[in-house]
């Protein structure tokens, strides 16, 4: 049948409906009710169909009585069902489904799956009102978790699918990530904006929410603050469950959040700020355990020395510490000696060699490897390699930040004792009059004699 003719018999079937429903009014007027239930060419009488028509939504041919249009007739009025629904629709609703995704019962013609062919009480005589429609089929489970998505609350599901085809999958809107920038616009602007996308964000914001509900806040699947990171995440749990430091700044109620964004941030590694600030936004105070300082205030620290170690002028405290905890006292690196002494051995001080020549420690005699020598003699032989009380970097050294130059601190703890340095730097050499020994001097070109 070509185009034209299915339309000459659409508007002649139209026509046959307007002049029957001309007809029944009048009818209705004039015949009494069971002559007119005799004759009347549609099936609704009293005793028979009684309903029909009776609903809000009655369909064009039901309402006027037009049964046969769709149902063969038969001698003994036995009911004769339909075999091709979707081919019955579509003579008269010729609808061409030509999205790349079709819903499988409108593909196989099960109109009335959700459409009544003849009445409802809901527009477009659907089989259910909003999500109610869908759950003939679908597992209404799908909402049923705790927490659910706003629009799935309020039962609209055709906010996001269509009912019968769609030119993206999984019947939807839109295509992507632009399902949710529909209604959250304010994300798209703010993502656009910053430099770094978390991954999964990339490939679908149904990675991690789920579009309908979850048992979780913000319909996750799992707690969002930690246990959710450890689904993709996994050698990370494995590894911080087993470390011997662990850090407390993934233990505060945002764990790991109090950090990360989930989403998008100004920082690499997804953090919330500068990682330097990020740190001291929690390190700007002491931490304490009884009346014992357990962790200093490294932000007062920094604020009163100004001369900053180089990675500290990076920005970059990572570079030492590992944020998410280690097996190395202070959550470091590498190792380091916690103590005044220790035996020497390169290994102990990793932390320093990642970025210094171990050399400096290692030649007794030296012109080159380090400023701290009495002529050739290297003092940082002298102080570090020694066994068992070889003194440790930090007999002298302090990492993060000092007033003296080379680093060199004020004063170290030497068991309760607060021990005083005395560090003076000159053209060529130094002088220091610590707790340990008297004033010493040493100069690189004209050796120093202490005795
Ligand atoms: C637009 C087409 C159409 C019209 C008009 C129509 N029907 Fe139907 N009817 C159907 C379809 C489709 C089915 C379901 C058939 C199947 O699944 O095999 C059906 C099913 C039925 C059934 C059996 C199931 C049920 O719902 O109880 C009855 C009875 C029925 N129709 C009566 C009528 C009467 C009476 C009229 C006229 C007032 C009418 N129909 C008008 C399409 C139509
Ligand atoms: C005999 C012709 C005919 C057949 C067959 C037919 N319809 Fe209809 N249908 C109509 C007419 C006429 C209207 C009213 C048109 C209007 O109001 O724009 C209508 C209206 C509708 C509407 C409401 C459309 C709207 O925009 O409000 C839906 C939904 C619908 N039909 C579904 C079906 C389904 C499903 C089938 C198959 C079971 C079917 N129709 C079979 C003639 C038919
Ligand atoms: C999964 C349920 C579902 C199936 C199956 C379905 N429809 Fe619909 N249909 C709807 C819903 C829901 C609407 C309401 C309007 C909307 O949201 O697009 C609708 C609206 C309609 C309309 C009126 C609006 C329009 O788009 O023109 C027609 C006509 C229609 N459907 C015909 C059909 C025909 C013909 C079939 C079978 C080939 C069919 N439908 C199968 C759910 C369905
Ligand atoms: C008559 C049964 C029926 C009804 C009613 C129904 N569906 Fe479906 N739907 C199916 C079947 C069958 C499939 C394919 C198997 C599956 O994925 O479960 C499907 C698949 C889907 C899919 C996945 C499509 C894909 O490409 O993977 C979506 C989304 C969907 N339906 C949404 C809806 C929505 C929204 C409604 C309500 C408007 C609805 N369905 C009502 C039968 C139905
Ligand atoms: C906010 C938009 C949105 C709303 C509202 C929504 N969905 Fe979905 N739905 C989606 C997205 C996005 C997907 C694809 C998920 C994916 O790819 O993992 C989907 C997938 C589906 C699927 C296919 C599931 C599968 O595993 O393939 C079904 C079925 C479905 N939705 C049904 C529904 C029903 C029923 C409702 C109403 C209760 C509904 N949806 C409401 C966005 C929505
Ligand atoms: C039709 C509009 C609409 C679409 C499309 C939409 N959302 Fe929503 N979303 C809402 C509304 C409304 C809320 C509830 C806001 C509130 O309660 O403040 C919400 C809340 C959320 C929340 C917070 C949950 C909560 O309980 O507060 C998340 C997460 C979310 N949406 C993710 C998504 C994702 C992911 C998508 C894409 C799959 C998406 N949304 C698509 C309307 C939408
Ligand atoms: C890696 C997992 C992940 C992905 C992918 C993801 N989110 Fe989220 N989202 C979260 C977590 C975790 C939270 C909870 C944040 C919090 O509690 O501060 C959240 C919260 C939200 C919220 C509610 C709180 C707020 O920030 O307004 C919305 C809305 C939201 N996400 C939308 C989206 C959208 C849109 C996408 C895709 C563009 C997306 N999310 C992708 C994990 C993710
Ligand atoms: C759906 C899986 C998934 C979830 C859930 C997830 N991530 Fe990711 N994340 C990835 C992938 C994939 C990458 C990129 C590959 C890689 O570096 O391992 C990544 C990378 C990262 C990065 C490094 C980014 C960079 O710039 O290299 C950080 C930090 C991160 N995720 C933190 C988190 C946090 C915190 C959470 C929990 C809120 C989380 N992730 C949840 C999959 C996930
Ligand atoms: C105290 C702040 C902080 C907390 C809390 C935190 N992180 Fe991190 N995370 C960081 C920093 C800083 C980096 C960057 C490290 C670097 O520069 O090498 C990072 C890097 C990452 C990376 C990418 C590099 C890598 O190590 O694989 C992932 C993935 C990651 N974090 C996941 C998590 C997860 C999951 C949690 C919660 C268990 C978490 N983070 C908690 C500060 C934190
Ligand atoms: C969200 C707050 C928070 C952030 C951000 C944070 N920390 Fe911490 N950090 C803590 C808390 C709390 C402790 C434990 C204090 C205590 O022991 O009472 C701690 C302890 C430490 C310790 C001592 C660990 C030990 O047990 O010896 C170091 C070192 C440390 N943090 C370094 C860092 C570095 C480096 C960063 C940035 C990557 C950082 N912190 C970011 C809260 C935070
Ligand atoms: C060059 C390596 C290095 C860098 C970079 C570094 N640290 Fe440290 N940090 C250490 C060492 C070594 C210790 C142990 C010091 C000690 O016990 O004397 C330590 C100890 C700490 C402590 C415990 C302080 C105490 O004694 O109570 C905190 C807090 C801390 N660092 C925070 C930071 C922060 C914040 C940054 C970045 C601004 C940072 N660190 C950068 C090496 C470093
Ligand atoms: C991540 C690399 C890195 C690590 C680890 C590191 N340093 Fe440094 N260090 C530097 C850089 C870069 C400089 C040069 C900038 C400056 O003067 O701070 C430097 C300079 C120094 C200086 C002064 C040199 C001069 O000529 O002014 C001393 C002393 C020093 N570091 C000691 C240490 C000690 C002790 C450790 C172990 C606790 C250590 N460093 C760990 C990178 C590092
Ligand atoms: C007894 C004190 C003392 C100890 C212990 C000590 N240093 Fe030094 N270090 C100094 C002095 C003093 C200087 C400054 C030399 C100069 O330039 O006059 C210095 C300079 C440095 C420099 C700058 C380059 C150079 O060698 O001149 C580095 C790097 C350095 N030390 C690293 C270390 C490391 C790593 C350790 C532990 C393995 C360590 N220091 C232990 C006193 C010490």
């Amino acid at each position: 049948m070509d185009i034209g003719r299915t339309k000459i018999i659409n508007i002649f079937i139209m026509f046959f409906i307007v002049a029957a429903i001309s007809f029944f009014s009048v009818a209705n007027i004039l015949v009494p009710k069971d002559v007119a239930a005799a004759e009347n060419p549609s099936c609704v009488t009293d005793k028979c169909h009684a309903n029909m028509g009776k609903e809000e939504y009655v369909h064009g041919p039901a309402s006027v009585g037009q049964c046969t249009i769709c149902h063969e007739p038969t001698a003994k009025h036995e009911f004769t069902p339909i075999t091709n629904v979707g081919n019955l629709c579509n003579e008269c609703h010729d609808k061409q489904f030509t999205g790349k995704n079709i819903h499988p019962p409108v593909q196989e013609g099960d109109c009335t799956g959700c459409h009544d062919p003849h009445q409802s009480p809901y527009e477009f005589f659907l089989l259910g009102e909003g999500e109610k429609l869908c759950f003939i089929c679908h597992d209404s489970g799908l909402a049923g978790e705790k927490h659910v998505h706003g629009p799935v609350a309020e039962g609209g599901c055709s906010v996001c699918h269509s009912p019968h085809e769609s030119d993206f999958p999984k019947l939807l809107m839109a295509e992507g990530n632009d399902v949710c920038f529909y209604c959250h616009e304010d994300k798209a602007d703010a993502f656009q904006e910053k430099k770094h996308m978390h991954y999964p964000v990339e490939d679908g914001c149904v990675e991690c929410h789920n579009p309908h509900s979850g048992p979780f806040e913000n319909n996750l699947a799992a707690d969002g603050r930690r246990e959710l990171c450890f689904a993709c995440h996994d050698d990370m749990q494995e590894h911080v469950g087993e470390l011997k430091v662990k850090h407390a700044g993934l233990e505060t109620d945002k764990l790991c959040l109090a950090c990360h964004d989930p989403h998008v941030a100004d920082y690499a590694n997804q953090l919330i700020m500068q990682p330097a600030e990020l740190c001291l936004s929690c390190h700007d105070r002491q931490y304490t355990s009884g009346d014992k300082v357990v962790v200093a205030d490294m932000k007062t620290i920094l604020e009163q020395n100004k001369n900053y170690h180089g990675p500290i002028q990076q920005n970059d405290c990572s570079a030492c510490h590992n944020p998410h905890g280690s097996n190395n006292f202070r959550m470091l690196q590498e190792p380091f000696p916690e103590l005044f002494y220790a035996p020497y051995q390169a290994s102990n001080y990793n932390l320093c060699f990642m970025c210094h020549e171990n050399t400096i420690a290692e030649e007794k005699l030296t012109t080159t490897l380090t400023g701290f020598r009495n002529g050739d003699q290297n003092l940082h032989f002298v102080h570090v390699n020694k066994s068992p009380k070889g003194r440790t970097c930090r007999s002298c050294h302090d990492a993060h930040a000092t007033n003296n130059p080379k680093h060199l601190r004020d004063e170290v703890p030497f068991g309760a004792w607060q021990l005083p340095i005395n560090f003076e730097k000159t053209e060529t050499g130094g002088k220091c009059l610590p707790g340990c020994h008297q004033l010493f001097g040493y100069d690189r070109g004209k050796p120093v004699n202490n005795r």
